[in-house]
């Protein structure tokens, strides 16, 4: 079933692979013409780089040189699974991958066809299989609305996930988080006990360019849910987690503390409020008494999509 896509893959083509956080937007990571055509279908600027996908922890040094003794842990204990590291790049690895940085983005996938995918082709660049601005796809139909029927995807049915990897640099000191997913900073620090903190805005920014630019955004208004405010409008689609109505609508979603569920389910949820011509969507904000490892990234993609 995959050979037809390792052979698209080897002659330079791009193809959409599932993994378990969301889909990517797989190329040859030594063909630059392939690369290019990445950037050209997702209309993703020059200057944001790419995740270099492996298949084996051994598999990080072809990629990465001056790999810290805490990041081979990590490697160790978090691969494969949704954590990218940023690390020094070795010369060899092409300047369209890194946007001319001298880092580089590394991902062991766990999903198994992504590893086999790899296997077969090779490292494979991917970012998100969506129009650069779009919710990441969690299934296949949200890569074919973006990209039109014939695209060639992997089927892998619905990611488990459904939010992007948690970004963490160990080049920097202390190590930085650019973008949270469902690998905790208090769960780094467990196994390296080592100083975590989240980058700023402006760290961000300039060292790891994809945090700049307006993410995840369906065409209806995103925003947070007023303090008081009833879920009463039909024409605003309600994603709540805590607060629980009485009645069943359709207008109103309720994960009732499964931000897992949450987490799987919110791109889908903002592109359907598109399909469904919803106007807004409004999120239940998240108090801080609230403590799970999913509400970092849960935020951070909700305030994207907002608009911060
Ligand atoms: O879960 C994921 O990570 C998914 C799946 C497909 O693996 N991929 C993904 O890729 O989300 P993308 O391109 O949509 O997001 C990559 C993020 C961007 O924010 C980018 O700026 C950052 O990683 N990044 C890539 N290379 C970097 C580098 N050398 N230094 C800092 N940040 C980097
Ligand atoms: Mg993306």
């Amino acid at each position: 079933m995959l050979d037809q896509y390792v052979r698209l893959l080897k002659n330079g083509e791009i193809v959409a692979f599932p993994t378990e956080t969301v889909y990517g937007l797989g190329a040859d990571a030594w063909n630059a013409e392939a690369i290019r055509k990445v950037f050209a279908q997702k209309g993703r600027p020059a200057d944001n780089p790419l995740i270099v996908h492996i298949n084996a922890i051994s598999m990080a040094h072809r990629f990465a040189r001056k790999i810290p003794d805490e990041a081979q842990t990590l490697m160790e204990h978090f691969w494969p699974g949704p954590l990218t590291l940023i690390l020094q790049k070795e010369p060899t690895v092409l300047d369209l991958i890194t946007a001319g940085m001298p880092t580089v983005a590394l991902r062991y996938p766990r999903n198994p066809l992504a590893q086999r995918l790899i296997a077969k082709a090779g490292p494979l660049v991917a970012p998100s299989a969506n129009s650069s601005g779009r919710p990441s796809p969690t299934r296949p139909k949200h890569i074919y609305d973006d990209f039109g029927p014939n695209f060639p995807v992997i089927d892998g049915g619905s990611t488990d996930i459904g939010l992007e990897s948690t970004v963490l640099d160990v080049t920097s000191s202390p190590y930085k988080v650019y973008r949270p997913g469902k690998v905790s900073r208090s769960e780094i620090h467990q196994i390296i006990n080592t100083k975590v903190t989240m980058a700023s805005p402006q760290q961000g920014a300039s060292k790891s360019p994809g945090t700049k630019y307006t993410h995840y955004t369906p065409d209806a208004k995103v925003r947070w849910l007023k303090e008081k405010e009833k879920p009463l409008n039909p024409k605003t689609l309600y994603l709540l987690h805590s607060f629980s109505p009485a009645d069943n609508f359709h207008h109103i979603i309720h994960y009732a503390g499964d931000y897992n569920q949450m987490a799987r389910e919110l791109y889908d949820r903002f592109r359907q409020a598109d399909y469904d011509g919803y106007q807004t969507v409004a999120v239940e904000p998240f108090p801080p008494e609230q403590v799970n490892p999913m509400i970092p990234a849960l935020k951070n993609r909700i305030n994207k999509a907002i608009g911060r």
